[in-house]
């Protein structure tokens, strides 16, 4: 059997190209993993999302636990099956969006419990409890259970949180067992202070990790204090092993953090802004709703090989949104996906060619601010 390993191809000052390797596929580095949060990323099929170049996907254990529970999907043969994707999927564990989501949270050294968004029913999560629910979806990549506080919060909370996650860190290692062909991610946290930061990385290499993630970011500090963060956590964190920075971002995030040494991001943006009506293109951002787009017969973006550019107008586009068809959804998610998935492949050759600066000034050279 295959077993998770990390091949680091080629390094362009802090950014690095290489290949995941799981049983259930090879996942191409930087990668941008599309959210598919309900067991579906919404308004596409998974070959749709295939097609768009995605090798992995995200799943959530909070949502998937309180419908349609990790249990039924488990007998139902696991989430891969259950939504027709056969390659990789790395699972969120929980604790984040029982923070973002649920009700009447209690934070305890245990765990956390809260009430459903959806039904109002008590449920609790533990970093025992996230790992059992991440094996029955039969995830490839485990995140740690973990707590992230909202920023800006005080250098005391974030500390005190921080080690409550390593604690936690090291519950979700022995609950994780030894499982080849599956992968355990910790999570660092520590704000927007290096030492704490330093203090997380080196907790989680004691533990020992498959990979390292970049957790307690993009969650209000800004792209500048993100960016800061990014200057030096990634060295903070093992060369050899994959480190996902967790729910970014937008198109300029996704390369500033891949030039400091990231190879792994998700973010809902895509999809969701494809629902709301806003496209990501090479030229900036378009909002297809814009009145301007009534009578335009030319493409969203004349560069882009996506459905949504080949066989569809902006007028069209701007009248299935107005007009509140499914397709538009689907046209627009098809085309951001599309996108995000270019600049992934556009700076692995640019990294792999050791260009990766020149192909940074010619992203930003080609994009205006604002709506185009
Ligand atoms: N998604 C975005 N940020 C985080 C984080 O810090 N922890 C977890 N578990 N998920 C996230
Ligand atoms: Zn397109």
């Amino acid at each position: 059997m295959t077993r998770f390993s990390f091949d680091l191809h080629a390094t362009d000052g802090a950014a690095r190209t290489g290949t995941i390797h799981t049983p259930r596929g090879e996942i191409r580095t930087p990668a941008f993993m599309p959210v598919g949060t309900a067991a579906t990323v919404k308004a596409m099929l998974p070959e749709s999302v295939r097609a768009t170049g995605a090798d992995i996907l995200l799943g959530n254990t909070y949502h998937l636990m309180l419908r349609p529970t990790a249990e039924r999907i488990d007998r139902l043969g696991g989430l891969h099956g259950f939504m027709n994707w056969d390659r990789p999927i790395l699972t969120d564990s929980g604790g984040f969006q029982v923070m973002s989501l649920a009700d009447l949270r209690k934070l305890t050294e245990r765990g956390v419990t809260f009430k459903s968004h959806i039904d109002g029913s008590r449920h609790e999560i533990t970093p025992e409890r996230s790992m059992e629910i991440q094996r029955l979806l039969g995830s490839d990549i485990v995140m740690c259970f973990d707590e992230c506080p909202a920023l800006p919060a005080d250098r005391d909370r974030i500390a005190s949180s921080m080690r409550l996650s390593m604690r936690w860190a090291a519950r979700s290692k022995d609950a994780f067992g030894d499982r080849p062909g599956h992968a355990l991610f910790g999570i660092q946290q520590g704000g927007l202070e290096p030492d704490l930061r330093e203090e997380s990385a080196k907790a989680l290499v004691d533990i020992g990790f498959d990979g390292y993630a970049v957790g307690g970011l993009a969650v209000g500090e800004g792209q500048e204090a993100m960016f800061g963060v990014l200057d030096y956590a990634p060295a903070q964190l093992p060369a050899d092993k994959p480190r996902y920075l967790m729910g970014v971002g937008k198109p300029d995030d996704i390369v500033g953090a891949v030039k400091r040494g990231i190879d792994m991001m998700d973010c809902v943006l895509p999809s969701r802004s494809g629902r709301t009506g806003q496209a990501f293109t090479r030229r900036g951002v378009v909002n297809i709703k814009n009145a301007r787009h009534a009578d335009d017969p030319r493409p969203l973006d004349e560069s882009c090989s996506c459905p949504a550019c080949t066989g569809y107008s902006r007028a069209y586009l701007h009248h299935v949104f107005r007009a509140g068809e499914m397709i538009s959804g689907m046209l627009l998610t098809w085309h951001n996906l599309h996108y995000f998935q270019e600049i992934m492949q556009g700076m692995r050759d640019a990294i792999a060619a050791g260009r990766f600066a020149a192909w940074e000034a010619d992203f930003h050279a080609t994009r205006a601010e604002g709506d185009i």
